[in-house]
């Protein structure tokens, strides 16, 4: 097991599209899972795709901790157990958009509001194996599009509609910027 290195920003891994695996349960998935839940725990991340490791396969990691979902104590946003997923494939279920703040262990410092689906359904296959399949709503769903999209070469960034709202992290803490309109706040960043 390794911490390794995280690709930052501009690196051309995060720009490509990942490859599908060709079978979940080889010894040499697990082996990579193994560095990514290592790294993920070190950069105290919610979440992990494949290419932030420089390793171009559609495999994520993530999980909601306990703590976050205590503090939006909202339907859908229960505490989440890791998962680890090979070939994620994400439905989304409403039109609905919501607003939340986002932080990428890829792009360090920063933060900003990003706009994702409220409801999707997602399904992948673990390394043991099984399939996975679950509905996702609030954090929940936000984490799981964030790390998809990392396995299309899309940094969250890419999906922002008001670029005024990406910022270093200290300042927005320090001085919440105001939201106006249909912008919500909704819960702390989270980096994944
Ligand atoms: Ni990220």
């Amino acid at each position: 097991m390794a911490i390794r290195k995280i690709a930052r920003m501009g690196a051309d891994i995060l720009r490509e599209p990942a490859k599908p695996v060709a079978d979940p349960t080889a010894p040499a998935v697990r082996a990579l899972v193994r560095d990514m839940l290592e790294t993920m725990a070190d950069a105290e991340g919610a979440g992990l795709a494949a290419p932030q490791i420089n390793e171009p396969w559609r495999i994520v990691i993530f999980h909601v901790p306990r703590a976050r979902a205590a503090r939006e104590g909202q339907d859908g946003d229960a505490e989440v157990p890791l998962t680890i997923l090979c070939n994620p494939e994400i439905e989304v279920l409403s039109d609905e958009e919501e607003w939340g703040w986002e932080a990428c262990l890829s792009v360090p410092g920063l933060m900003g509001m990003v706009p994702r689906a409220t409801r999707i359904h997602y399904r992948g296959v673990t390394p043991e194996g099984e399939r996975v399949e679950r509905e996702a709503e609030g954090f929940h769903a936000r984490v799981v599009q964030h790390e998809c999209d990392h396995l299309d070469g899309i940094l969250y960034p890419q999906r922002m509609t008001d670029l005024s709202l990406l910022g270093f992290a200290e300042e927005f803490h320090r001085a919440p910027p105001e939201l106006g309109g249909e912008i919500a706040e909704s819960g702390e960043e989270e980096a994944a």
